[in-house]
C-alpha cells in the first residue's frame, strides 16, 4: 500500500466514525504535508477488493472541534497518499421533512455560513490563485456512484439536498435554523466547509454523505429538545449503514 497510485477510495469520518469497520490489511501512516498533520493517521486497508484510506476528521477521539480540523492538512495528506475519489461522511441535522433522524442524504448543493477558517490552499504570495468552479459544489460521477451503490445495497438514501455548513461547536438557534430554511437549507452541519471546496482545489473527486442525527433546532415535529444522547443512537444507526454502501461501490 506504500505506491501513490494504489488508493480507490478514501473516506473521511465524522463523528461517531473514527475507523471503518471491515478494512482487511490496515496499516497507519502518519503523514506529514506542507500545511501540518491531519486530525489522525491515515489508515489503509482493504474492503471487498478496494484499496481504501480511512482519516478520522475529528482525531480518532473526537477531540478537534469543527473550527479547529486542519482542513488542508487532511486533503493535503489523502491526496499526498494517491486518492483521488474521497467521501466525506458528515453528521448532520435534519431540516427538510424527509430528512428526519437517521435518514442518509447525498447532498447536491451548499451554502457556506462558517467564518475564520483558513478555506484555501491559495496562501502563499507569489504562487498563482485559483477561481475554481464551485456552481457543483460535489462530484456528480462519485454522488451518482454513491447513490447507485446504496440502491444495489438495498439501503436508502436521499437524492439532493442543500446542505448549509455552520460554525459550530455549539448548535444553532432556532431562528437560525428558520432562516437557513428560507435560503434553502436542507440540512445543517458543521465540517462540510471548508473540505468540499479544498478538495475542488486539489482537483479530487469529493462527495459527502451525510447522516441525520437529529432534527436540526426547531424542526422536531414533536417539538422536543435535542437529547445528546438520542443523536449518538441515531448516528450509531446511520452509521452502520455506511460501510454497507460503500462496499457496492465498484472500483474506479
Ligand atoms: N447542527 C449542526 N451540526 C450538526 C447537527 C445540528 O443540528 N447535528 C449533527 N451535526
Amino acid at each position: 500500500m506504500s505506491d501513490r497510485a494504489a488508493i480507490d477510495l478514501a473516506l473521511i469520518g465524522g463523528t461517531g466514525l473514527y475507523a471503518f469497520p471491515g478494512l482487511e490489511d490496515l496499516r497507519r501512516q502518519e503523514v506529514a504535508t506542507r500545511w501540518g498533520a491531519p486530525s489522525a493517521p491515515i489508515v489503509t486497508g482493504v474492503l471487498s477488493g478496494k484499496r481504501m484510506a480511512f482519516l478520522a476528521r475529528h482525531g480518532e477521539a473526537h477531540t478537534i472541534a469543527p473550527h479547529r480540523i486542519n482542513y488542508r492538512a487532511n486533503l493535503a495528506a489523502l491526496h499526498e497518499l494517491g486518492a483521488r475519489r474521497v467521501i466525506g461522511v458528515n453528521a448532520v441535522g435534519g431540516i427538510r421533512a424527509d430528512m428526519g433522524p437517521r435518514a442518509i442524504v447525498l447532498p447536491d448543493q451548499l451554502i457556506d455560513y462558517t467564518h475564520g477558517r483558513v478555506a484555501s490552499f491559495c496562501d502563499a504570495e507569489g504562487e498563482p490563485v485559483l477561481h475554481v468552479d464551485f456552481s457543483e459544489p460535489y462530484d456528480a460521477g462519485l454522488r451518482g456512484a454513491l447513490l447507485a451503490a446504496a440502491r444495489a445495497a438495498g439501503v436508502p438514501v436521499v437524492d439532493g439536498g442543500c446542505y448549509g455548513a455552520t460554525q459550530g461547536p455549539r448548535l444553532e438557534t432556532s431562528a437560525e435554523i428558520a432562516r437557513m430554511r428560507r435560503d434553502g437549507c436542507d440540512l445543517v452541519g458543521m465540517t462540510g466547509m471548508p473540505e468540499a471546496a479544498l478538495a475542488r482545489e486539489l482537483g479530487l473527486e469529493y462527495a459527502c454523505l451525510a447522516l441525520v442525527a437529529n432534527w436540526a433546532a426547531g424542526c422536531d415535529p414533536q417539538a422536543s429538545r435535542i437529547s445528546l444522547d438520542e443523536i449518538h443512537a441515531h448516528l450509531a444507526a446511520a452509521t452502520a449503514r455506511v460501510p454497507v454502501i460503500i462496499a457496492a461501490l465498484p472500483s474506479a
